[in-house]
């Protein structure tokens, strides 16, 4: 295979058994090994799928040259950074530098309610953070990037502009380490299986960069980004449990109060909305009909669970007219 190639011949061979990603690893680790020799190499670990299956394959190509960044921006899912402490640092035994800004970020998001306006703040503080972060470290002379086949085609087509991470800074003089960059996601999680990651990170749901920011609608508090945590980690809970392969489920919790009874008492608490969708390629999706008793549960659950919440709905709009996120 090219490694250097931005191209993906017709003729390459599909990873569809762990043999064929076994092949594939060795290759990536002695191209890897060639182009870094004895440098340092940087990578911004987001806990995505792809961040996840490029360090491990770098600490598998380059063990103690690679240096990982997690940024903690207050907005990740219940455990998913200590999830990726738990994987890389404790099993895998990266150097991993955990950043936790989450204050940094949420003083920045305090009173801003416009979404777009959101999603450049996340943006543009998480830039900065790394950059701080990367003009600490000594000796780096390349970066590691999860860019996959679906992100080149992408920016070709000028679709969307190629954002890992969140966007990492331009001005970053290094080269470029990508070693999945000419796969498609199912080979890069069959790449990630085979590396023994475990499967919560290799079959992550799509979870966009700026996180629960855009899952806490309006302006941003922390004891609303609380129960919203709460309550994403109910519903991933219950569907884990009752087994189901759904592409994206979570929860939103709007910025309004509805009224309640609790404990004989007038309650005045926001409501929360889950939502599950399946998709096959994002631009369209239909709501997943669950099983009655299994919305129940989880609506049982998050009113007793989660304080602030007294409501919760079932969004039942398909993509189109509704997208995926409310935000
Ligand atoms: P929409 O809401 O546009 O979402 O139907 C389509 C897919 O993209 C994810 N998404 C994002 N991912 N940054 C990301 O990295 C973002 O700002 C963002 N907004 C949406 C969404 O979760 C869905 O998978």
């Amino acid at each position: 295979m090219d490694f250097t190639s931005n191209h993906r011949p017709d003729d390459m061979v599909r990873i569809t058994t762990p043999e064929l990603a076994q092949a594939f690893i060795d290759e990536a680790v002695a191209f890897t090994c060639a182009q870094v020799g004895d440098g340092k190499v940087l990578l911004a670990l987001s806990g995505g799928v792809d961040s996840s299956v490029v360090a491990a394959l770098l600490i598998k190509a380059v063990g103690k040259q690679l240096v990982c960044v997690h940024v903690n921006h207050g907005l990740m899912r219940k455990g998913e950074s200590e999830q990726v402490i738990e994987v890389f640092q404790n099993q895998m035994g990266a150097e991993l530098v955990f950043v936790d800004a989450t204050d940094r970020f949420l003083d920045k998001l305090a009173g801003v309610a416009d979404p777009e306006a959101k999603r450049h703040i996340i943006g543009e503080e998480f830039i900065k953070v790394f950059a701080e972060e990367a003009a600490k470290l000594e000796g780096i002379s390349f970066l590691g990037q999860g860019t996959i086949y679906p992100d080149i085609l992408e920016s070709e087509a000028s679709v969307k502009a190629h954002h890992n991470v969140g966007g990492l800074p331009k001005d970053l003089d290094f080269e470029l380490v990508e070693p999945v960059k000419l796969l498609f996601k199912d080979e890069v999680r069959m790449v990630g299986k085979q590396l023994g990651l475990p499967d919560g990170m290799v079959y992550r749901q799509p979870f966009p960069g700026p996180g629960l920011g855009v899952r806490c609608l309006g302006a941003i508090t922390r004891d609303r980004l609380a129960a919203l945590r709460e309550a994403d980690a109910i519903v991933r809970a219950e569907i884990g449990a009752a087994g189901l392969d759904i592409w994206q489920y979570f929860c939103v919790v709007p910025d309004m109060r509805a009224t309640g009874v609790r404990g004989g008492q007038r309650a005045y608490e926001w409501p929360c909305i889950v939502r599950c969708i399946d998709s096959v390629d994002v631009m369209t999706a239909e709501v997943r009909e669950l099983d009655w008793a299994l919305l129940k549960r989880i609506t049982g659950r998050i009113l007793a669970e989660v304080p602030g919440i007294c409501r919760v709905c079932y969004d039942l709009t398909p993509k189109p007219i509704g997208t995926v996120e409310w935000e």
